[in-house]
């Protein structure tokens, strides 16, 4: 794929090298129909932590520590309770047991400073602090170096229910607790390691569709069961039921040769889900992928 070449990304032609060479933003952008627009508190809150976690990325300086405003602490008490009744019937195993072991409470919102550096010495790795959603293959280059980028800020309060980018609700809620586990960390410091070094358009949304499908919206069997892992579907109290039980939702074995050419639309709920029997199972396809991509990424053997 040379200059000047395209793919499909979100069903619309994009041109292939924003894929490796993405943009920076360097301010604060709200995105047309966002429920924050027009609040000029909220605005402002949210120019300010901004200001402060983009600081904290580029310099190194890990989480900052947040003092959280009530309304902030409001909608945490809101959005959580429900969150965590859902999780408790439909999250994997993992998810369960690393929320518990985390402390991860229903009536404060955590400071990830303090998370970070318990996942340090569990799984060895760090939280970056970010201060927006940050392009995939920027995120991704901090994945392959074991930290994993988390935003601070909470979402607007008129919609406690939705947001339009992830927020600390999403990161903390669905992203940060599957990080305790071993097999789980090393699959997603393998995409990231993959996804930095890939210079076809085409490989890094390859990978960009696994981890999606994966990472973000992946369903897991366990015994019986089939259980939620994904950091989009557990920080979503529609999404969870819609994943599992919806009729419009399409649920299949995951195969990377079917994910990896599944487009898909990241502003609604999905329509496909794929279910992995395991994360070692998804590291092995993954290595698999490596291979067939002909990337340079050294990955160590699977259980
Ligand atoms: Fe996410």
């Amino acid at each position: 794929m040379g200059p000047g070449e395209t793919l499909i990304e979100y069903g619309v032609e994009i041109d292939a090298q924003t894929m490796v060479t993405p943009p920076d933003t360097t301010e604060l952008e709200l995105e047309p129909g966002h429920p924050g627009l027009g609040d000029t508190a909220y605005v402002e809150r949210r120019k300010e932590l901004f200001a402060l976690t983009r600081k904290h990325r580029l310099e190194k300086l890990g989480p900052p520590l947040i003092d959280y405003l009530p309304e902030e602490t409001r909608i945490w008490r809101e959005v959580s309770p429900q969150l965590d009744a859902l999780h408790v019937k439909y999250a994997s195993e993992i998810y369960l047991k690393a929320k518990r072991d985390l402390a991860i409470t229903t009536d404060r919102i955590p400071q990830l400073r303090h998370i970070s550096q318990r996942l340090e010495r569990e799984t060895n790795i760090h939280l970056v602090p970010a201060e927006g959603a940050l392009p995939y293959r920027t995120f991704y280059e901090y994945i392959g170096q074991r930290g994993f980028p988390v935003t601070q800020f909470i979402r607007h309060g008129s919609h406690p229910e939705f947001t339009p980018e992830p927020d600390m609700i999403h990161d903390c809620l669905g992203h940060v607790p599957p990080l305790m586990n071993r097999d789980y960390s090393e699959l997603l410091v393998l995409i990231g390691k993959a996804a930095s070094i890939a210079t076809k358009g085409e490989h890094v949304l390859f990978l960009k569709r696994f981890s999606w499908f994966s990472i973000e919206f992946g369903l897991i069997q366990e015994g019986s069961e089939v259980k939620v892992f994904g950091a989009g579907i557990l920080s979503s109290t529609g999404e969870i039921p819609h994943s599992l039980f919806s009729p419009e939702a399409r649920r299949r074995p995951f195969n990377t040769d079917v994910v990896i050419h599944t487009d898909y639309d990241p502003s609604k709920m999905q329509v496909d889900y794929f279910i992995a029997p395991s994360f070692n199972f998804l590291r092995h396809e993954l290595t698999q992928l490596i291979k067939k991509l002909g990337l340079p990424v050294e990955c160590p053997p699977v259980d």
